[in-house]
């Protein structure tokens, strides 16, 4: 059987990693500024990771949502005391789209209407309801297309307040910092004035931090740069440091009923076990603080660096528009420089590293990169 072929690959396969670093079969050594897409958070086979997961498998990988399963407990415990919101509840998924579906779901049995109000070229997943949210028409089969969500231009409260005025909208959903349309953030003013507009419709405020959550822009979520409090907030990516784990936090006025959400594998002991083991390095290593420091330095670089037009971001998630061509120049880092980053169309290179990077490794990434354009 042949794999399908959907993805465009590098010729390289890492085998092994550690911290920032990743290794192919023959011991080369690749510097990863891209986290396999914003998902390696505490960096490549942290010890304390590696032993917790070790340690659950070997007693009770896994049990289904029907039993106690004080694992859940202490993960909601977490990330509540982690993220400032000790008062919400927590349902548990498996993927970034995962959890939006969940949460439009929950939107939409709260309201009882059935209207979605995104943003252009944002990117909420490719299950149904997450990819009917994405504004990118190659993505969405026929069945997913729907007239059911609108987009509007980010930053545009008048074309919002327009929309919420027919009332027909459960939902906004809305990315901390826009990650797949090349690291755009909403204005923070925006934010406030989104937060205030839905309030005022009894329209729920969906905060999709699957990218930008978890520490990655120096906040525990990148929309607490505003002080803002959505109804819904979902996350995944860097929440299990690699394994399948997505959740979302639920508002307390939102009332649960039996079997109203629902998974299998959400929430198993498994990925229990990684998300607290994150939580916990997250917390020991101070690592939310880390990406503010180390992104910051970051930054200021890559401003200064030769063939970098614009740099855009907070913390350790960053944009950079480059000069020539942005796909080209990320295959060049991996085969000639050794550096893995991520990519947004044909002008932008993401930086998504482990929000564990060190000074001296942006500095080194910094150099791989000038080395590269100077030879251009
Ligand atoms: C903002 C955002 N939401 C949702 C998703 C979908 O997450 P997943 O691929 O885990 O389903 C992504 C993935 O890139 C994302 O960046």
């Amino acid at each position: 059987m042949n794999l399908f072929p959907v993805y465009s690959l590098y010729p390289v396969e890492p085998v092994r990693g550690h911290g920032s670093y990743v290794y192919d079969a023959e011991g080369n050594e690749y510097l990863d500024l891209y986290g396999g897409h914003a998902v390696i958070s505490i960096g490549h086979a942290h010890p304390h990771y590696v032993e917790a997961i070790s340690q659950q498998v070997a007693r009770l990988g896994f049990y289904s949502n029907s039993v106690q399963n004080s694992l859940q407990l202490r993960l909601a415990s977490l990330l509540g005391q982690a993220s400032g919101y000790d008062d919400y509840s927590l349902f548990l998924a498996n993927s970034g789209a995962e959890a939006n579906e969940n949460a439009i779901k929950l939107a939409s049995f709260h309201t009882r209407r059935n209207r979605v109000l995104a943003f252009h070229h944002a990117f909420h997943g490719r299950t149904s309801g997450a990819v009917q949210a994405t504004d990118n028409a190659d993505i969405q089969s026929p069945f997913n297309r729907t007239d059911r969500v609108t987009f509007v231009p980010l930053n545009d409260i008048n074309a919002v307040e327009r929309e919420l005025a027919t009332r027909q909208y459960c939902a906004v959903i809305i990315e901390g910092i826009q990650g797949v349309a090349g690291i755009h953030a909403p204005d923070d003013d925006f934010l406030c004035q989104l937060r205030a507009l839905t309030q005022r419709a009894g329209v729920c405020l969906i905060l999709d931090e699957v990218q930008s959550g978890y520490g990655r822009t120096g906040r525990f979520f990148a929309h607490q740069w505003t002080g803002i409090r959505p109804d819904l907030i979902t996350t995944a990516k860097g929440m299990g440091n690699g394994f399948p784990i997505g959740g979302v936090l639920i508002a307390p006025h939102f009332k649960a009923a039996p079997g109203m959400l629902g998974t299998t594998f959400g929430g198993n002991h498994l990925a229990c076990a990684a998300a607290i083991a994150v939580l916990e390095v997250i917390e020991n290593e101070n690592l939310v603080n880390n990406a503010l420091q180390v992104g910051n330095l970051l930054q200021e670089q890559l401003r200064l660096a030769d063939g970098i037009i614009d740099v855009r971001g907070r913390g350790l998630m960053i944009g950079a528009d480059v000069t020539g061509d942005a796909p080209t120049l990320r295959r060049q880092l991996v085969l000639e420089q050794r550096v893995f980053t991520g990519g947004a169309g044909k002008k932008t290179v993401r930086l998504l590293p482990a929000l564990s990077l060190q000074t001296a490794q942006a500095e080194d990434f910094i150099n791989r990169f000038k080395l590269l354009i100077a030879t251009q």
